[in-house]
């Protein structure tokens, strides 16, 4: 399995896809709690987007998915390890093999994570992990791929911002700094699915820094303190937020977990105020899942209801 390094793993998923022979207006089944980070790459590749729902633990509705797969032709089905907690992989994986899909694997939210004493992101035909983003890092995605890359070579370097990664680095371990920041740019926004809107990258490649950085993690035993910490920060997290009462949306994780997000159930208005105003105290970095494409709100309600019932703790920020 290579790994092979870009800016984002947008990319990388784009330039694995397009490795695999993926041709325009093959099919592609996605999950439909999704982000605009992923649908993007298969809008620009000219897919057709098929979607599946997901049930309250974020995994497949399997019989529905199943029923899909059967009823149509599909090239590419994708697995997400929701806030970088594995899916059931064995069984995604058997239905792919079965159908003769091609599965593609988004860990980009659980970079240093492993399932059985393999990394996330290497069960896939196509693999993709964002360290970027556990690490504070601003360029770094990462593709495994098994077959041979076919990498367009007029990409262009993304540059090492300094000053980006070592803000980042410092709002990482003060949170209260990132609350104010965020305060001053008025950046949340707990009610409107499609107002968050995130930044827009182009397809790039990772500058030598950024590279060199994600390689010293995975080279060595850096790579289990990053997962040992966020499972930690998990942890803590959890203690925290269940001794107030609220409701962790998925309650116990693998040891070898390395997540990026703790995700809360919310039941109702109230709860969210009192979520909101209690993470602000405690200087925890609340948000909600990023905008929902078009395409999937049109799909069903099953991504809205996610998106209105569930917030999210940044594990990549300091807990105390
Ligand atoms: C589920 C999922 N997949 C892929 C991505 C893309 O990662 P990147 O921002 O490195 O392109 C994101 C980004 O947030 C994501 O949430």
């Amino acid at each position: 399995m290579n790994s092979n390094f870009f800016s984002h793993a947008r990319t990388a998923l784009k330039i694995g896809l397009l490795s695999l022979g993926i041709k325009q207006n093959d099919k592609i089944l996605v999950p439909s709690y999704i982000c605009e980070a992923v649908i993007q790459p298969i809008r620009d590749l000219k897919l057709q987007l098929e979607f599946y729902d997901l049930d309250d633990s974020f995994q497949p509705i399997w019989s529905e998915l199943k029923d899909k797969i059967a009823k149509d032709h599909f090239s590419s089905l994708l697995m997400n390890h929701y806030f970088g907690i594995p899916q059931d992989i064995h069984k995604f994986t058997k239905i792919a093999k079965d159908n003769n899909l091609i599965l593609v694997e988004d860990n980009s939210h659980g970079f240093g994570g492993k399932f059985e004493d393999k990394f996330l992101g290497s069960y896939g035909d196509v693999g993709i992990s964002s360290p970027r983003k556990i690490l504070n890092l601003s360029s770094g995605g990462i593709l495994y791929l098994n077959s041979k890359l076919t990498k367009p070579n007029n990409l262009p370097v993304k540059k090492a911002l300094f000053f980006e990664n070592y803000l980042r680095g410092f709002l990482s371990n003060n949170p209260s700094f990132k609350i104010f920041f965020d305060n001053l740019r008025n950046k949340r926004n707990f009610s409107d699915p499609r107002k968050y809107l995130e930044r827009k990258y182009s397809d790039m490649a990772t500058d030598k820094y950024s590279e060199l950085r994600i390689l010293k993690y995975l080279g060595n035993d850096y790579i289990s303190e990053v997962q040992r910490k966020q499972y930690l920060r998990w942890i803590r997290c959890r203690e925290i937020l269940k001794k107030e009462g609220f409701q962790p949306a998925i309650d116990s994780i693998s040891n070898t977990s390395s997540p990026w997000l703790f995700p809360l159930k919310i039941d109702n208005f109230d709860e969210k105020n009192r979520l909101i105003k209690f993470a602000k105290k405690k200087n925890l970095i609340l948000t909600t899942w990023p905008i929902l494409p078009v395409e999937a709100l049109e799909h069903s309600g099953n991504a809205l209801n996610k998106w209105k019932n569930n917030l999210f703790i940044h594990l990549n920020y300091k807990i105390y």
